[in-house]
């Protein structure tokens, strides 16, 4: 059942050209299809092979080869192919089938969201539209005919330029689309419904007038200008950085309510989730905001990086996804803070990659086989992809890194290609040795370095022995050292960065060096060190590992004060509270008395008294290592004595700088107008960070703070974080306010999943039996991916203390609610499964709880592929 990468063959055909026409109907939908189809000359082998297309749950109505209908003895239909024997070496071939997107609930393929209908075909939903080659190095020229009721569906949209409209008598109208560009059909698109647009315009450098339009449901026009600017800057970046132009004269998006992920990059006709369009302050918080920006980017770069070189086969899904991601995220640094979109980047990748590649369905970058490739749309494809790429940057360095990107388009535009492609690309442009760093694309698991200092006071050297180790993961017992770039600082007893020479160096040679670590270990030497330094290792997270480095918590604290890396000043308060909190963790467990060292409290009051010099880093440098973050710390997960420990710890820091949070809140929380500017939306989140510690003491004060801002507060931002701490507290005023939200709400979806995510993820004892109620709750829909995720998701993966209670009522629960959308829709079935793929890592009574649930799961018939693949593999490593 195993697809395996060392498998790979072209295709036996190639189709050149596609002619579709789809009339839709509220019964049933007819996809006629004439495919342009030659045998391919890298596949001389074939010349004898029967024609294979894929396709799924369509009903056939009939077959012609050049004109001429096949035989029913010369084809064969299976529940995924049809098979047409003896076909020459160059033929059209036109086929009819019938759909029924209506009934479409996995919502890949072609279906209907708010009734409207709409395509997803990345990775393999095509092959539910129509039979195809579907595989992405078979790239075709499109021409798409729509037709349907007018009245109904008013807007008719596909891919490229619309050439073609009309109507007929009986009140179907029709359009015809065609786009020049050969593409994979991963990115077709069709869209038919009543929509709204709004309209702008972008002038490319070299002076096209691209028209923009975002179609969104009728009501929802007035929440589509922050997307837009969006994407004028998005456009505007990828001119200036990459030299990288838009290539058509129109660019459409379109926002629908029920959709599986995030957003999909199809030729210039984005599809988006409505929580990546749909904002407005009063609707929408910061993060949304935030997120809005860097998705509406993310899907616009994927014109070059996916769709104009896309890739060659799924197992090469990091090619774009990796380097999309990371050009992303630069963008979004570009416009906002970059310091702390990197330590929220890494955070996530912290939290979320290196669990997965501590569990089950760890993986490479570059995976190696797969049973559903739905499965491995993950943080380690996206998110250490992206990491990968930010190494070849840094290795590059900015320069070289845009010569590789050059080459990359000059040799591969228009192909479909490898992850190797691009990095020859990089090492061919810049004349950098990547041989050895190509490991981290096959390499699963996150590397350990250990870091051992030494400082030689009568020689005045300073000793860095750096050790790496790659931990085994499923299918990959023994790890080869990897090429690990290690940008390193060393600060001198006056908090500045000291020059760094090394030795057998001439002269030093800047402040922040790179480091290559390429064998298991290595020893660094610098010459002419003054004075002991206080090091500062991993410069802005320059390659995704854990760190054990021996630096005191005094020195920690220097380079909370001092560092002139940002993201290592936030990393060294980070460090140092991971470590109180853990030693804490031990004490709980061994029944010991808490006590949060004084000098602990003082560290995080210097930082707390200087946050109005950039309330952004502070906001993010006050936040206590996450619940997630610590058990990744540990060798067996305790999610209550994390959870108890980290609690007391926001209690004891609470009270104990009560008057610094209280001023701070203060001096912050007055009637700014509002805006997204990074600045903002810092001084917001520092704001409601100081009200969070002042509700962990749940005093008469704060409550009456947090309830005068959660009733006088306009921005969502505001609004959701009083009504979050309320609804962890026990304040008498919870249910009404939670209530009122609701009705006040009601009618915006998006919010209303904010009121579910809320509660599901309440730290309170009763949030199993809350979520429970909520399921039945009118607004609660088991068909929108967005409800499932803000519910169910968010008490799997947001509320780690009452999800792991220890009776195994939030397995049971999981379990439920994945076997019961599985029939529904598999790909987000499998997304639930998350939690469970990490059972290793948690006690044997919790393991053997999961093991419990897993095996039912696993024995229930009719399990869809992506479900079974999660649940095996977990069993398997159990
Ligand atoms: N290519 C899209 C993006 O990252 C993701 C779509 C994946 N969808 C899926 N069903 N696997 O922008
Ligand atoms: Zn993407």
């Amino acid at each position: 059942k195993a697809i395996r990468l060392q498998d790979y063959r072209p295709p036996a055909h190639l189709i050149d050209t596609v002619d579709l026409q789809f009339e839709l109907g509220e019964e049933v939908t007819t996809v006629r299809s004439t495919l342009g189809i030659r045998r391919n000359p890298d596949r001389p082998d074939a010349a004898g092979l029967p024609l294979t297309l894929d396709g799924q749950r369509l009903d056939l109505v009939s077959v012609a080869l050049d004109g001429t209908p096949v035989a029913p003895d010369r084809y064969t239909v299976t529940a995924d192919h049809l098979t047409v024997d003896q076909v020459p070496e160059c033929f059209s071939l036109e086929t009819v089938v019938r759909i029924k997107p209506q009934e479409n609930t996995a919502l890949e393929g072609l279906y209907k969201s708010s009734g409207n209908f709409c395509t997803q075909c990345e990775a393999e939903g095509f092959r539910k539209i129509t039979y195809f080659i579907d595989r992405p190095d078979v790239m075709a020229r499109y021409a798409t005919t729509i037709t349907a009721e007018k009245a109904r569906y008013p807007v008719l949209l596909s891919n490229g330029n619309l050439v073609a409209s009309g109507e007929h008598e009986d009140g179907r109208h029709w359009a015809r689309w065609e786009d020049p560009f050969p593409k994979p059909c991963y990115l077709f698109a069709l869209v038919a419904g009543n929509l709204r647009h709004a309209e702008d315009h972008f002038r490319t450098f070299s002076g096209r007038e691209v028209t923009l339009r975002i179609y969104v449901e009728p009501g929802n026009e007035d929440k589509v200008d922050h997307a837009m600017r969006s994407l004028k800057k998005s456009m505007r970046w990828d001119e200036e950085v990459y030299g990288l132009e838009y290539d058509l004269d129109i660019f459409n998006i379109v926002a629908v309510g029920d959709f599986n992920m995030g957003a999909m990059e199809n030729k210039s006709l984005n599809v988006f989730n409505t929580k990546y369009i749909l904002a407005k302050p009063e609707t929408a918080t910061d993060n949304d905001f935030l997120g809005i920006e860097s998705v509406v980017a993310h899907e616009y770069f994927h014109n070059w990086t996916g769709n104009r070189v896309t890739c060659r086969d799924w197992f090469q899904l990091s090619l774009k996804e990796g380097l999309t991601v990371f050009r992303d995220q630069e963008f979004s640094s570009d416009m906002n803070s970059r310091a702390v979109k990197r330590i929220a980047d890494v955070q996530g990748l912290r939290t979320v990659q290196f669990q997965e590649d501590a569990g089950a369905m760890a993986h490479p970058v570059r995976p190696d086989s797969y049973v559903e490739i739905n499965n491995f749309y993950t943080p380690t494809v996206y998110n250490k992809g992206a990491e990968v790429i930010r190494m070849i940057h840094t290795l590059l360095g900015p320069e070289g890194f845009r010569k590789g990107m050059d080459l990359y388009f000059q040799r591969h535009d228009g192909q479909a290609v490898t992850c190797d492609d691009f990095v020859a690309a990089m090492a061919d442009a810049s004349g950098v040795d990547l041989s050895q760093f190509q490991l981290w694309y096959r390499q699963a698991g996150t590397p350990d370095l250990s870091v051992a200092t030494a400082y030689d006071e009568a020689a005045r050297t300073y000793r860095l022995t750096i050790r790496q180790t790659v931990p085994p993961t499923p299918g990959q017992p023994d790890k080869q050292p990897m090429h690990i770039p290690v940008v390193v600082g060393l600060l001198g007893p006056d908090g500045a960065d000291l020059p760094l020479r090394l030795t057998g160096e001439a002269a030093p040679a800047g402040t922040s060096r790179l480091l290559h670590v390429r064998k298991a270990e290595e020893v660094f030497e610098f010459v002419d060190v003054p004075a002991r330094p206080v090091p500062s290792i991993l410069r802005g997270f320059s390659a995704p590992v854990k760190v054990k480095a021996d630096v005191s918590d005094a020195d920690l604290t220097f380079l909370m004060a001092n560092d002139s890396d940002a993201f290592n000043r936030w990393e060294a308060g980070q460090i140092l509270g991971g470590r109180i909190l853990l030693g804490l963790v031990a004490d709980q467990q061994a029944g010991r008395l808490l006590d949060l060292p004084q000098s602990y409290v003082d560290a995080v009051g210097a930082v707390l008294r200087d946050a109005d010099a950039d309330p952004a880093f502070a906001a993010q440098a006050l936040v206590l290592p996450t619940e997630a973050y610590l058990g990744t710390q540990m060798d067996v997960v305790d999610p209550e004595a994390i959870h108890t420990v980290r609690e007391f710890a926001r209690k004891t820091l609470a009270a104990r700088l009560r008057p610094d949070w209280l001023a701070t809140y203060r001096r912050h929380a007055g009637n700014q107008s509002f805006s997204v500017e990074a600045d903002a939306i810092g001084r917001r989140a520092l704001k409601n960070l100081c009200l969070a510690y002042l509700m962990a003491l749940e005093d008469e004060e704060a409550l009456s703070l947090c309830l005068g801002q959660y009733h006088g507060a306009t921005a969502m931002t505001d609004v959701i974080a009083s009504l979050q701490f309320l609804s962890n507290s026990n304040a008498p005023q919870r249910d009404e306010v939670l209530a009122g939200f609701y009705e006040r709400w009601k009618g915006e979806p998006l919010v209303v999943d904010k009121w579910f995510g809320v509660q599901a993820m309440s730290y309170r004892p009763d949030a199993l039996e809350r979520v429970t109620e909520l399921l039945k709750h009118p607004a609660f829909e088991i068909r929108n991916p967005n409800k499932v995720y803000a519910l169910i998701g968010g008490f799997a993966n947001g509320n780690p203390v009452r999800f792991h209670d220890a009776t195994g009522s939030g397995y049971r629960f999981l379990a439920d609610q994945v076997l019961r959308l599985d029939p529904m829709n598999p790909q987000v079935a499998a997304r639930m499964m998350g939690p469970f793929s990490r059972l290793r890592r948690y006690d044997a009574a919790r393991q053997a709880l999961m093991k419990a649930q897993l095996e039912r799961i696993v024995a229930t018939p009719g399990l869809s592929p992506d479900v079974f693949e999660v649940a095996s593999k977990s069993l398997e490593a159990a």
